[in-house]
C-alpha cells in the first residue's frame, strides 16, 4: 500500500503491525485484504494485486502462517451513461466472470471478492412525475415528484445518472419520448454530466 493510499497499511509498516498483532492472543490473521477502490473497469489490475499480496504472504510466512484468504477487494464499475435498456454501451464494463477469469484458477488460498455496487446497481430505477414546468429566459425548469430525497448521488457529488423520458399510452405500455421535451427541465439530477 503506498504512503499516499487512504486505505490499509503502508507498506513499510506492513512487519510492525503484524508484530503487534501476533502476540494479540485474540486475534488471529487469516488473511490479507486490499481495498483497490470503486467502479475499476479493467479486471487486469486484480491479477496484479493478487501477485502482490500473494508475495507480502510469502515474504512474511513466519507472521503469516495461518493466512488462507487473499481478498482483492474493489468494486467493479458500471455504465452509468447507458442510452437505454438493452444498449449495447451497458455491456462496456466488466462482468464478474471478468473479474474470476483475471484471477487464478488453482490458489491455495481462498480468494474473496468485493464487487460492490455492480451487482444491483441496474436492478432499479427512480421513475419520477413531471409536475409543472417553469420558464425563464435562460433555462426551463421541469418540476417533478422526485429529489435528493430519493436520488441523493447527484446533489451531493455530482454523480451521473440516465435520464430517459417517458409517456403512458393507453395501451398502458410506456414508452420513449423525445428527448428535448423533458432534458432542460430535468437538468438538476443530470448536472453530475457537465
Ligand atoms: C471495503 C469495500 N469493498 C468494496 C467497495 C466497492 O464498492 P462500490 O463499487 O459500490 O463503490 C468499497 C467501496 O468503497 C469498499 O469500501
Amino acid at each position: 500500500m503506498s504512503k499516499n493510499s487512504k486505505f490499509g497499511v503502508i507498506d513499510n509498516d506492513f512487519r510492525d503491525v503484524l508484530s503487534i498483532l501476533m502476540p494479540e492472543k485474540r486475534i488471529r490473521v487469516v488473511g490479507l485484504h486490499c481495498h483497490l477502490g470503486s467502479t475499476i473497469d479493467d479486471v487486469s489490475i486484480f491479477s496484479k494485486l493478487f501477485v502482490l499480496l500473494e508475495k507480502a504472504v510469502e515474504d512474511n510466512r513466519d507472521l503469516l502462517g495461518d493466512v488462507r484468504i487473499i481478498n482483492v477487494g474493489g468494486g467493479l464499475g458500471i455504465n452509468y451513461h447507458r442510452n437505454g435498456v438493452g444498449s449495447s454501451s451497458s455491456t462496456s464494463m466488466p462482468s464478474i466472470s471478468d473479474l474470476s477469469d483475471a484471477l487464478p484458477k488453482n490458489s491455495p488460498f481462498t480468494i474473496m471478492v468485493e464487487p460492490g455496487r455492480s451487482l444491483v446497481g441496474n436492478a432499479g430505477l427512480l421513475l419520477t412525475q413531471v409536475l409543472g414546468i417553469k420558464r425563464t429566459d435562460s433555462k426551463n425548469f421541469v418540476v417533478v415528484d422526485g429529489s435528493m430525497t430519493e436520488l441523493i448521488r447527484p446533489a451531493l457529488y455530482r454523480a451521473y445518472h440516465t435520464i430517459l423520458p417517458v409517456e403512458r399510452r393507453h395501451s398502458g405500455k410506456v414508452r420513449k419520448i423525445k428527448k428535448s421535451k423533458l432534458f432542460v427541465g430535468l437538468e438538476t439530477a443530470r448536472r453530475g454530466q457537465q
